[in-house]
């Protein structure tokens, strides 16, 4: 089924960070954006446009009912946790929401007639010796995840392949670079909690609002010996998202594509430009490498170019970094949360007598 601008779209795990982005995109372009979430980590207040459903991927009747009620056309796949040090404590959880939510999803697919998904993949599954020598990462190298968190990814990603050729499914599989930014709108934006990414953590310690960044290690074999990176704005991943929907694929396809600006950014460049779009110098010490951080992590976005038509357009570090930054000035679940906090407490002291 071609996806049109007339086919609900279910956006799954759509009000996290990179998913509310989408979610906007889709909604801006006249889609029509059906977020299911069980807000685990993401936020209700992100949930703005298009209808939301409350629900957890694991549970396939209410995939179902959802999808036969908005009559989804098309999925796009965003749940999951995330955070890679939690995933080697707890590799359990790690394959019941990231591989099971996506076998009940797909499952669910097939069930209600919908042929279309895209799906969050990462960086992650390619081996810690991809990039060596600071080379851009292309999608044929081989696949060897340092962490259960990649571990999952990549079999969701097998997964995926084999029910679409079984099934007609047309898949695509997103590898993301480092996401980062927000929208300029104020509206939307990054508020993951444990923070591990290095821009919110570097404007949070500019700003006063969080502690002294850690560089992790300066003995790398790049330029200024800090790690690089490919950080791309989170709306061109938003764009990513929609075209991948629009490509032009066959019934039963699966495609694994890279989403990176295609240009390797140091964790000294981050600090640089964190200073300069916040006017304050970024407070941090240097300690040693963690395990497994690759020296470099940069995609060759060749591919996205070719099969979706698409190109980052915003992803500048210094853009990135200042919509990041007005984005943590404006804090605005933050302070939708705290306010909640408030009046939670007064009832509490209300119903205390105090
Ligand atoms: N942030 C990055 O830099 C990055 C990089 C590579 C890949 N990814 C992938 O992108 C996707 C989105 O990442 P994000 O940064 O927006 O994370 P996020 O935590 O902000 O968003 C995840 C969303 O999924 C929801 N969710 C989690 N478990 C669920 C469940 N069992 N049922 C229903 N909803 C559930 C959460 O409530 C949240 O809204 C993830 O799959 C992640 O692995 C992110």
């Amino acid at each position: 089924m071609d996806v049109t601008r007339a086919t609900p779209v279910l956006v799954v795990g759509g009000a996290g960070y990179i998913g509310a982005h989408t979610v906007k995109a889709l909604s801006d372009l006249g889609y029509r954006p059906v977020v299911y979430d069980n807000l685990s980590s993401g936020f209700r207040e992100a949930c703005l446009w298009g209808d939301f459903v409350h629900g957890d991927v694991r549970d396939g009747r209410a995939l179902r009912e959802v999808m036969t009620t908005h009559q989804i056309g098309a999925v796009i796949h965003f749940a999951s946790l995330i955070e890679v040090g939690r995933s080697v404590a707890r590799p359990d959880l790690f394959w019941e929401v990231n591989v099971g939510g996506t076998t009940s999803l797909l499952c669910a697919m097939r069930e209600c007639g919908v042929s279309r998904l895209v799906f969050s993949s990462t960086a992650a599954v390619y081996g810690a010796g991809a990039g060596e020598g600071n080379a851009a990462l292309n999608e044929e190298l081989p696949k060897d995840p340092t962490s259960p968190y990649g571990d999952t990814k990549l079999a969701c990603e097998r997964m995926i392949a084999n029910q679409a050729a079984a099934f007609g499914i047309t898949a695509v599989a997103l590898r993301y670079f480092n996401a980062a930014g927000a929208d300029p709108s104020g509206l939307i934006g990054e508020a993951h909690d444990p923070e591990t990414h290095l821009i919110p953590l570097a404007i949070a310690a500019a700003t006063g609002a969080g502690k002294p960044l850690t560089v992790f290690g300066e003995d790398f074999d790049t330029p200024d010996g800090t790690c690089l990176r490919d950080y791309i704005h989170v709306n061109d991943l938003a764009a990513a998202h929609v075209a991948a929907l629009q490509a032009p694929l066959p019934h039963g396809a699966f495609e694994a594509v890279n989403v990176g600006a295609g240009e390797g950014r140091s964790v000294r460049q981050v600090i640089e430009a964190v200073t300069q779009a916040t006017g304050r110098p970024v407070p941090y010490t240097v300690g040693g490498r963690r395990a497994g951080d690759p020296a470099s992590l940069v995609a060759d976005p060749a591919r996205a170019a070719s099969l979706l038509g698409w190109k980052a357009q915003r992803s500048g570090l210094l853009q990135i970094v200042q919509d990041a930054t007005a984005w943590h000035r404006a804090q605005r679940y933050g302070r939708v949360a705290a306010a909640t906090g408030q009046i939670l407490e007064l009832h509490r002291r209300a119903a205390a007598g105090g």
